[in-house]
């Protein structure tokens, strides 16, 4: 069954539709919404990073994603469906980005990357994408947050499209993994498996994942850093261990879990990606 519903139709499912000028459109009206022309970084806060948005700055206006073109409304419980801009202690200016839409969504890739093509329009030149995840590595419990150093795409898709080339060599900026690491030394560094999902994944595609160089598993993040990327921006990419990956651990898997080990989490984590901000 197509996920996708006329009840929320969306300009770039139009054929011929082109996402860049779409993000050009969404981004003039995040300027009129919050009256900033110009964004400097911009955020992506996955499940447990919320609290960051309030350690960073002060939030000047905050807006439902929905309103702007090419978002979809919030698929799920736990993301605020929001774009908040933040004026930071340094003067600049961060678009806090509380709406992401997932490719388990069925909604197709264009609208998975939007909002990151929507910042780099913006002007943002920094992305910062954060996520909860499954640990492969046992030494890193439920809590623990990772630097993304790089990571293994199993989405079979890409949000290139035609024969758009683009170097991955260091997606994920190693300035701004070394930077965060001057924040908080004890922070390790991982590499990120994108599965589609929504299911978890199986003991036995873990002990893929970890066979093929994996240490996190999670559902988002890889199709955004490449986006950003192809926009020309920095990636600085973080998880949240919010559970040992399916096998590792021998209870079952929850959203629920993922919320509360997120919700446990947020103050520290939230201060730690706010003290990071606050030095880039
Ligand atoms: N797998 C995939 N996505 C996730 C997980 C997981 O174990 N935890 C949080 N998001």
């Amino acid at each position: 069954m197509s996920q996708v519903t006329d009840s929320d139709p969306n300009p770039l499912d139009e054929i011929g539709a082109d996402p860049f000028e779409i993000a050009r459109q969404a981004a003039a009206e995040i300027a009129q919404a919050t009256g900033v022309a110009h964004h400097d970084i911009a955020l992506t806060l996955g499940s447990g990073w919320g609290q960051a948005a309030d350690l960073m700055g002060e939030t000047t206006a905050t807006i439902p994603a929905a309103d702007i073109t090419g978002f979809s409304k919030p698929a799920l419980a736990g993301h605020p469906g929001t774009l908040r801009s933040v004026l930071l202690p340094s003067g600049e200016r961060a678009l806090v980005i509380g709406a992401r839409t997932h490719f388990y969504e069925g909604h197709g890739v264009r609208r998975v990357v939007h909002s990151v093509r929507a910042a780099a329009a913006t002007g943002a030149s920094i992305m910062i994408l954060t996520n909860g995840a499954g640990s492969i590595r046992e030494s890193w419990t439920p809590g623990t947050p990772v630097l993304i150093r790089d990571h293994i795409n199993l989405t079979a898709a890409s949000p290139l499209e035609g024969a758009t080339f683009v170097d991955l060599t260091d997606l994920y900026s190693a300035r701004l993994r070394s930077l965060a690491r001057e924040i908080d030394a004890s922070l390790g560094e991982g590499v990120y498996c994108q599965f589609r999902g929504p299911n978890y994944e199986t003991p036995a595609e873990v002990q893929m994942a970890k066979a093929i160089g994996g240490h996190l598993v999670g559902m988002s993040t890889a199709l955004e850093a490449i986006a950003a990327r192809e926009s020309g921006m920095e990636v600085l990419g973080m998880s949240l261990v919010t559970n040992f990956a399916a096998g590792i651990q021998t209870t079952p898997l929850s959203h629920e879990e993922v919320l509360s080990t997120g919700s446990a989490a947020q103050g520290r984590i939230g201060a730690l990606l706010a003290s990071i901000v606050g030095k880039l």
